[in-house]
């Protein structure tokens, strides 16, 4: 069965060291204003979103560690800076990881996590030919 009610891709994700060293390309020389820039002490991280194309588009969102022992402090440590994952909205986030653990896929949630935009769950990158990906249930559009 197929997860149902997906939407859009709501945003890409970038990990990066220093989020206003970042925005000095994406918001200034590219030229897109950022909607967001917050902290999310739930996830240890600071974040900045850049939205594009109105209410239909979608987001560049730039992620800075705020401890550097988190999932993203260490992905940088791995990776260095670059893109992190790909989030696509669903109308009901419920539903979907009830969809995607009924098919089997690798859901790093086991019930929905809180996010700066909603209610969202990650797929390990093992189920999705190397990329993480995140769906959300947008409450809070941003
Ligand atoms: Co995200």
């Amino acid at each position: 069965m197929a997860v149902s009610g997906i939407q859009r891709i709501d945003h890409i994700a970038i990990a990066v060291h220093d989020i206003d060293a970042a925005l000095r390309f994406y918001r200034d020389t590219l030229g897109i204003a950022s909607s967001v820039i917050q902290d999310v002490p739930s996830e240890g991280v600071r974040i900045a979103f850049l939205p594009l194309g109105g209410p239909a588009g979608s987001k560049i969102e730039l992620i800075q560690p705020l401890d550097p022992t988190n999932s993203i402090g260490r992905f940088l440590d791995k990776h260095g800076e670059g893109q992190h994952h790909i989030c696509l909205q669903v109308t009901d986030i419920d539903a979907a990881l009830a969809e995607l653990q009924g098919a089997g896929a690798l859901v790093l949630d086991q019930i929905p996590r809180v996010s700066a935009e909603g209610r969202a769950v990650f797929i390990h990158p093992k189920g999705t030919n190397g990329v993480l990906i995140e769906l959300v249930e947008v409450s809070n559009k941003r």
